[in-house]
């Protein structure tokens, strides 16, 4: 175990006195569960668990592989029609993100979810890298026409596979996110250069298993405090000494910094707003 050197009363204070003005934030899943949308990778909760009942899976991620969805896209289908049928607001540690940006040291939020509560709570577009794209928006997977969001929606609800109205095409309708097997989005990675003059990190919900997002952590440089708010250890935060580890619900750790910075009224007001 590395002794940890930092607290997250020091990085507080460096903050307000702007020691600290550019934070970099790497987002995954974990930090929409606590609004009701699953995970991947928790036993018994998140999405592969929930889909391995479906045996016909040669693996648990082909449900969101590319070379997979072309041949056999229903359970991905299935998947998205479950998540249709709810509405999921921003949580707690999405409104941080946007306490964050109101203070002027929001970098730059990395996510991997494409769920877009970061915008939904406030953070606006350009501090968002949504490396695995959001939904929104879909086309065809060959003439590449897109569909209006109101009519993808109303076929997938009603239990159908989406496909293109030519007749010749027949593609499948594919939201424009990034399935394993796909090039992630284009901004992605420009802005990973962002890391090296970032004055600290914030790893937050991700099991860090998927790359290249998994890598970023360990491409920051030495010295600069990064700090992981995740229920379990991930990546190799916590093997530097200026690492934190704030193990447990990320709701909970943002509280914790927002304590420290003296602004956890604004932040709850921010959350309710
Ligand atoms: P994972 O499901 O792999 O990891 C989520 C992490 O968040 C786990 O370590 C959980 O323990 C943790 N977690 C869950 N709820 C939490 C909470 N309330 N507070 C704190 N921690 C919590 O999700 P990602 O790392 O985002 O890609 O997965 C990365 C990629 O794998 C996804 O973007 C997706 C998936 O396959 C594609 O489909 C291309």
């Amino acid at each position: 175990q590395t002794p940890q050197i930092n607290s997250i009363d020091a990085i507080a204070t460096r903050i307000k006195n702007g020691d600290i003005k550019r934070i970099v934030v790497i987002a995954g899943a974990g930090i929409s569960t606590s609004a009701g949308y699953p995970d991947f990778r928790s036993p018994k909760t998140g999405i592969y668990d929930k889909t391995a009942a479906l045996k016909t899976l040669p693996y648990r991620e082909a449900i969101f592989d590319v070379r997979y969805f072309k041949h056999t896209p229903e359970p991905f289908f299935a998947v998205l029609r479950g998540l249709m049928q709810m509405n999921f607001k921003p949580t707690v540690t999405h409104a941080f993100l946007s306490l964050l940006h109101r203070m002027e040291v929001l970098e730059m939020v990395f996510t991997q979810n494409i769920d877009g509560l970061e915008r939904a709570a406030g953070v606006p577009d350009e501090k968002v890298v949504a490396a695995h794209g959001q939904f929104g928006s879909q086309r065809c997977m060959i003439c590449k026409i897109s569909w209006p969001s109101d009519r993808f929606e109303r076929v997938v609800k009603s239990g159908q596979v989406p496909r293109c109205d030519d007749a010749f095409c027949n593609g499948l309708i594919k939201p424009d996110t990034v399935m394993f097997g796909e090039p992630l989005s284009q901004n992605f990675a420009t802005s990973t250069k962002l890391l090296d003059s970032a004055d600290l990190i914030l790893v937050m919900g991700t099991s860090l298993k998927v790359h290249p997002v998994a890598a970023l952590p360990s491409q920051v440089p030495k010295g600069v405090p990064r700090v992981l708010l995740n229920r379990e250890k991930a990546g190799d935060l916590g093997s530097r000494r200026e690492d934190i580890l704030l193990l447990g619900d990320c709701d909970e750790g943002v509280r914790s910094i927002a304590d420290a910075l003296g602004l956890r009224d604004e932040l709850e007001n921010l959350w309710r707003a």
